[in-house]
């Protein structure tokens, strides 16, 4: 696949099918994921492949339980705001978000991610970002999630086995499978509003008022 193609299309596609994800393609994409640079090139994680249905029902309980504490928390005023504004976004979002805490079982593969020594993530998410760019080119699609590494680590440690008092901490759960809808260019805001020339503030002399890889007359199909 391009690369472009893959960088304009690899975003959050939560609604898959339950078909399972060869192994020659789990394979491929932590390959990849370990291809990515760290400080240092110190390379310190871990991945754990999660296909069991027992494993996954615990996990599942897990993530629902941290997905109503997030909801009910940290976005409930900026929903509550969204839902007043009619935010089509927003509301879509939270839609799909809500899909993956309710069919986590049902997703085939998922990819609990530990690291340590790394408290912002700065060593782990280029990794985790090779892995859903690996899993883009192979018709995988993948959604990162974080809030179960921030709700509940030592819940998801116990049913992980995980050391924990050596340092290891999860910091995202990669969910994985064929989706059932299509692919699409990431909406994204433009890029000229965001970026400065020399000094803060000062508009670089250009625009890009659509994304600069078009797709295919296929995507639409
Ligand atoms: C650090 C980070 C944490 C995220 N955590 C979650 C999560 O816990 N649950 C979820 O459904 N999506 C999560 N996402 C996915 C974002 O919601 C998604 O990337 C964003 O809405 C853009 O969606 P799009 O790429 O489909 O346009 C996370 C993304 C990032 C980068």
């Amino acid at each position: 696949m391009d690369l472009s193609e893959a960088l304009y299309t690899t975003r959050a596609m939560r609604r898959v099918k339950p078909d399972p994800v060869p192994e020659a393609v789990v394979r491929q994409m932590l390959d990849a994921a370990i291809r990515a640079p760290s400080g240092g090139n110190s390379q310190t994680w871990r991945f754990i492949t999660i296909t069991e249905p027992g494993v996954k029902s615990r996990l599942g309980d897990l993530y629902r339980q941290a997905f109503a504490t997030l909801q009910g928390t940290v976005y409930k005023e900026a929903n509550e705001r969204a839902r007043a504004a009619g935010d089509e976004q927003a509301a879509r979002i939270l839609r799909s978000s809500r899909w993956l805490a309710d069919h986590f079982e049902e997703v085939p593969l998922w990819f609990f991610v530990y690291t340590r020594n790394d408290p912002d993530g700065a060593n782990i998410f280029p990794a985790v970002w090779n892995l859903m760019l690996a899993g883009r080119g192979c018709g995988i699609g993948t959604c990162l999630t974080t809030i179960l590494g921030h709700f509940k680590p030592a819940e998801v440690a116990a049913v992980l086995e995980v050391p924990s008092e050596r340092g290891w901490e999860l910091k995202a759960a990669v969910s994985a499978g064929y989706p059932t809808g299509r692919w699409g260019t990431a909406k994204r805001n433009p890029v000229h509003p965001i970026v400065y020339a020399e000094s803060w503030g000062t508009p670089v002399p250009w625009t890009v008022d659509e994304p600069m890889w078009v797709e295919p007359e296929a995507y639409g199909t």
